[in-house]
């Protein structure tokens, strides 16, 4: 008899001792900051809506737009027939906005980051990826033919020490469950000519940088590869990696999840470039975002679990993963909507709560938020 029932059923009931078993709540609202769960009402503060885009009309009107022009999907992968002058509008817009050569488009920033780690890295190549790394880098790094090395977060020094032959140096630019930001110049500077810099800019992308250009925009710096991802502050889903001709000329050819999977649908791809004209136009959300970064940062400056960050990013630790879920429950009885972060997304001991504030949050909101955290974790 196959072992897969009886494998499943002991790895969650593993889960399930240790308290960390995973639950899909079915939400009305997700994607905006009020939510309704069970008929209850809910300032939700843990989308990554961080510009509020994915709610907003003029972005929902050019997706319905983009249905009338070009229909529903796009029909066949980007090499046989699926990609549209949508699609190449998106990429010259992308590559106009962000000073690159090329831009290769993604389903999602998991299959992004996915086919750039495969097709670009051979055996005996050196990937050296930060320890923090999104899940989706990681994997691919541990799976590809090269050899893979961690250096500590945000660790310079420790970076510089390991780079070794054909190296292709791997950051988030903002991190997803820390919100902190890379140190991108000095980075930058130890890899110049000695490796390439692949900057993974997911939660940077739309809120940093002059018009939104991102992390790397906001360090003055240029990598190689930049991956780009459109379901956060784009509102939206999908993904691109930037890089220069022939790298994009080698994707086109080599990069599997690009060249084996359906392209995203052409009015998917109209509403993108919607999207960029409105991050790039837009600066009130940034300016909104920051208000309410200050607002957050110095209600809870002396709290004990507060992690100051300068991006919508918010962790407030808790380190035991059964009193974060807890935490959770008290904020909802008072109507706030937060996700416990617990191992094996982040280290043992390392439990949290994952605040994300958006430009649709009220200052007000924001205020209740930073105080009933507060109290309740006052002894
Ligand atoms: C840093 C980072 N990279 C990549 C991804 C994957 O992007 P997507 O959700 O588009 O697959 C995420 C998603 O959470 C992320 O946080």
């Amino acid at each position: 008899m196959p072992l897969f029932n009886q494998r499943m059923a002991d790895a969650i009931a593993s889960r399930e001792q240790q308290g960390l078993a995973r639950k899909i709540a079915t939400l009305d609202g997700g994607n905006s900051t009020s939510l309704r769960f069970e008929n209850q009402h809910y300032v939700n503060f843990s989308s990554n809506d961080y510009l509020g885009l994915a709610t907003d009309p003029d972005l929902a009107l050019a997706w319905q737009q983009g249905i009338d022009i070009y229909g529903c999907g796009s029909s066949a992968s980007p090499l046989v027939t699926g990609f549209s002058y949508a699609h190449q509008a998106l990429e010259e817009r992308l590559c106009d906005w962000l000073g690159y050569d090329r831009a290769i488009l993604f389903s999602s920033g998991f299959s992004a980051n996915q086919a750039m780690l495969f097709s670009l890295l051979e055996k005996h190549d050196l990937v050296l990826q930060d320890r923090l790394n999104h899940a989706s880098l990681m994997e691919a790094g541990q799976m590809c033919n090269a050899t893979m090395k961690r250096f500590r977060h945000n660790d310079i020094a420790h970076l510089t020490q390991q780079i070794d032959g054909n190296t292709l140096v791997v950051t988030e630019g903002v991190f997803s469950m820390d919100g902190d930001q890379a140190p991108l110049r000095e980075i930058a500077q130890v890899t110049q000519g000695k490796a390439w810099l692949a900057v993974d800019d997911a939660h940077g992308i739309g809120v940093l940088g002059q018009q939104g250009r991102g992390s790397c925009n906001h360090a003055g710096i240029k990598p190689q590869l930049l991956v780009v991802t459109f379901g956060k502050a784009f509102g939206l889903s999908g993904a691109a990696i930037l890089c220069d001709e022939l790298t994009g000329n080698y994707l086109t050819q080599y990069a599997r999840h690009h060249v084996y999977s359906t392209a995203m649908p052409p009015a998917q791809a109209h509403a993108l470039r919607c999207a960029v004209d409105m991050i790039a136009s837009q600066q009130w959300r940034r300016d909104k975002l920051a208000e309410l970064n200050d607002c957050f940062n110095q209600h809870l400056a002396d709290a004990p679990g507060h992690i100051h960050t300068n991006t919508p990013i918010k962790p407030y630790l808790i380190g035991d993963a059964s009193q974060a879920v807890a935490l959770t429950h008290l904020l909802r009885e008072r109507g706030l909507w937060l996700t416990a972060i617990r191992p094996p997304t982040v280290p043992q001991g390392k439990a949290r709560l994952r605040i994300t504030l958006t430009a649709n949050h009220t200052t007000k909101q924001v205020k209740q938020l930073a105080e009933s955290i507060y109290s309740l974790t006052q002894d």
